[in-house]
Parts: structure tokens; sequence; C-alpha cells
């Protein structure tokens, strides 16, 4: 995008509103304060979190649940001022040892049903928040004209602000809001944007979406918060968009105090073989050996190597400081690292539900035949590896298949000798590209 353009973007922005705010250390897992927005009267406040609410409401949907009884009545309807937008992430919000501690749980009053909503998403946003310094967020009120809301963790400030030129559509906004807060490219991923779209301006069901960077594609992705219209009320509300930008990452919990890292760790390790250290030095090296960055760190390693080594992870923790168990707990976590060296090929068969439906089981069946392994392991010549995935997120054409990079729909056991016959073409032609360069 050009920079002239954002610059305008930004020039055209007037601050209706400004607050700045002390940082706060987490005490297990929680930041023990909420960030309430009246976007009528243009005005921002931080709120206590009570012991009472912690005991009772516990986070997350809880939080969101008891944030909109303080505002709402049984006369509230989904567009009237004081229906709230709850947005918050739980006592664990941001723990990678934990599945689902990256969501954010969005409530309010659905356009669709009339009732309170709740809808939960992916990607960063929440951990930003609670990162940034706060368990929760309401956003009540009406705004005359389209805006913006900010909250800047580097700066600790966060503003209400007139934007008139930005899209609205998401897959644009996000794209621009990125760029606008982001000090250089490797910055960006530390930027999320909520938005929803033009859409949701002329139906019930606008989803809220969420942005992430994603450094491999070089883009702004979207995660939705779909159910309930809660991007109706969104742009009701008229906000274009809600930005965080946040650098930190405050562990909420010890990961040394957890034992089963402890107990499981040494088992899990020493799976793989060796690793070229000079590698995954030249790969820290690459990302500054800035501790923020492990993640992509250990997905070089991953793609180069087709596994993460007990020696990568040495490596990336005496260059950074990261404590090893930490980077176990993120290669454990994710279903892109593995512990165990994967083949040059990696097929992942989706038996999410559309594809269930569809026959992916015997798909599945076809795969552990032809290639004589079990889902999850690697054939002996460490060509293949088979894996079963949950969703692909290609449902219009279940059943589907992922061969390395490519997508593979409507596939049906009876293809599954065609497609590895393919398949080894592949791996031949590229050996062949890799022997002539050599
Ligand atoms: S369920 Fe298979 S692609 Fe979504």
């Amino acid at each position: 995008m050009a920079s002239v353009e954002i610059a305008e973007m930004r020039n055209a922005h007037e601050v209706l509103a400004e607050f700045s705010y002390d940082p706060v250390e987490l005490q297990r897992g929680y930041t023990n304060r909420t960030l309430r927005f009246d976007i009528s009267k243009n005005s921002i406040e931080e709120q206590a979190v009570t012991q009472q609410m912690k005991d009772l409401w516990i986070g997350g949907k809880g939080f969101d649940l008891w944030l909109m009884l303080q505002e709402i009545s049984s006369q509230t309807k989904w567009d009237s001022p004081e229906n709230p937008i709850c947005m918050s992430s739980g006592p664990l919000g941001g723990t990678t040892s934990f599945p689902g501690s990256g969501k954010t749980l969005v409530t309010s009053i659905s356009p669709l049903t009339q009732s309170i909503m709740d809808s939960n998403v992916g990607g960063y946003f929440g951990p930003y928040l609670k990162f940034s310094g706060y368990d929760a967020l309401t956003i009540v009120g009406k705004a005359t004209e389209d805006i913006i809301i900010c909250i800047d963790s580097v700066k600790h400030k966060i503003t209400i602000e007139k934007a008139p030129k930005e899209s609205l559509d998401s897959h644009k906004i996000a794209e621009e809001l990125t760029e606008m807060y982001a000090d250089d490219e490797m910055d960006k991923r530390n930027i999320s944007v909520v938005s929803a779209g033009q859409a949701s301006e002329h139906i019930r069901m606008g989803v809220l979406n969420f942005s992430f960077w994603d450094w491999r594609r070089g883009e702004a992705r979207l995660k939705q918060a779909g159910r309930g219209g809660i991007g109706t009320v969104f742009r009701n509300k008229k906000i274009k968009a809600l930005v965080i930008k946040n650098k930190e990452y405050l562990q909420p919990w010890s990961i040394t105090e957890n034992k089963v890292t402890q107990l499981t760790t040494e088992n899990i390790c020493c799976q793989g073989g060796k690793s070229d250290r000079e590698l995954v030095k030249e790969i820290v090296e690459k990302w500054k050996a800035d501790p923020d960055y492990v993640i992509e760190m250990m997905q070089d390693v991953q793609e180069k190597e087709r596994f993460i080594s007990k020696d990568a992870v040495q490596e990336i923790s005496l260059i950074t400081g990261v404590p090893e168990s930490q980077l176990y707990h993120i290669a454990t976590f994710y279903k892109a690292f593995s512990l165990k060296p994967r083949g040059e090929l990696n097929i992942q068969v989706c038996i999410g539900t559309a594809c269930h439906v569809k026959g992916a089981a015997k798909v599945l069946d076809s795969f552990e035949r032809e290639l004589a392994i079990k889902q999850g392991e690697t054939t002996k010549d460490e060509r293949f590896s088979l894996e079963a995935i949950a969703c692909l997120g290609t449902c219009s054409i279940a059943p589907v298949v992922k061969i390395g990079d490519e997508i593979v729909g409507n596939v049906m056991s009876k293809d599954v000798p065609k497609l590895i016959k393919k398949a080894l073409k592949q791996l031949e032609t590229k050996k062949e590209k890799g022997d002539k360069n050599a």
C-alpha cells in the first residue's frame, strides 16, 4: 500500500478522546482492571476487577456477561446505544501451554435473537488486550461519524479518533491500519485490527473480523467471531475498527511451575535426530535473536529441517534466553511443529465436520493403506508423513486433502493412488532440480 495514501488517512484522523495509563504486572492471569468506552460521550475509563468478579465469573465469557449486566436493562434492544459490545480474554489467556488460550470472547445483544449472544475468535487480540494491561473491555454508545478506537500498549495510550478515509471492507482496513500503526515490517505482527465490513450495515448477521499478520504470506489475515451478528452491532455504533498494538509478552503463568512439562519434556524432546546448529544460528540471527520472534524462528527451523530437534531448542534458548521449557510448550502446542522428523511431503487429510460427512474417513483409510503407515507416522523412506487434521478452511470442496502446499478438493478414496503417484513425481522433479542446481 502506498505510504502517501496511509499518510493521508492518518492526517485525516481527529482525536476525540485520549487516555494515558500505567502498565501493570499480571497477577495469576489477571490485570485486575477493565476498560470502558462510551463513544456517545467520547469517554474512556478504567474499572477495577473485584475478587468477587474473579470468584464468580472467572473471565472470558463470564466477565463479558458480568460486564453486560452492568449496562443493559429489560428495555435494551440490539441497536440501543446502551447495548454493549464486550470483549475479554480469560485468566489463562496468552498462556501457550493451554489450548484455546489465544481466544477472544465477544458478547452483545444479538440483532438476530434479541438476546445476549457470545462468540469466540482466535488470533492475537485477546492475549494482546491482556498484555496491554486489561482483562476485558466494554464499548457502549453510538458515534455520530465513523471512528476507530486504538489501544497502543507501547505508548500506553488509548484514543478514540474520527477516521473518515479508511476503507470499510475488513480485508482492506486490516491492511491499512496494520501498515499505519506498525513501525516497520517486523512490527506488523504486533498489530491486530477488529472490523466488521460494509455488508454488516445491511444485514443482521454481520461478523467481526479479527486480523493477525501472517509474515509468511506478507498479509493481514482474518479470523471471525461469527455468531449472533455482533458485526452488525459494531457498525451500528459507527465503529470502523478497533486496533490494538502490543509488543509485550507477559507470562500469565510461570511455565517453570508447570509440573507436567517437567515430567514430559525429557521424553518428548529425545525423539528427533541431530540438527545443523550453524543453520539454526543463522535463522536466529535473521530474527535479530529477538525473544519475541521465537515462534518465527521455530517455523523457519521446521521448514528447513522438517522437525524441531533437541539441538535446535537448545540453540534458540541459548541465544535468545527463552527457557527451553517454554520452547517445548510452543512446539507441542502448535500442530505446525513436529518433534520427530517429518517426511519430505506432508499429507494432511481433513476430518473436520464437512469432510467427515462427505467420506473423509474412507479417504484417510486409503492413504493409510497405500502408504502403509498410520496417521501421525512417516514412511520408512521419509518421503511422506500423514496427518489427520480438523479443518483446512475450504469446506465447500470437501472432502479436502493438502499435499505439501497444494489443496485438493472433492477427493474420493479411489483417487488416492493417483494422488500419491503425482506426489512422488513432484518429489522426483524437485530432487532433479536440486541435483542440477547443486
Ligand atoms: S471440514 Fe474439511 S475443510 Fe473444513
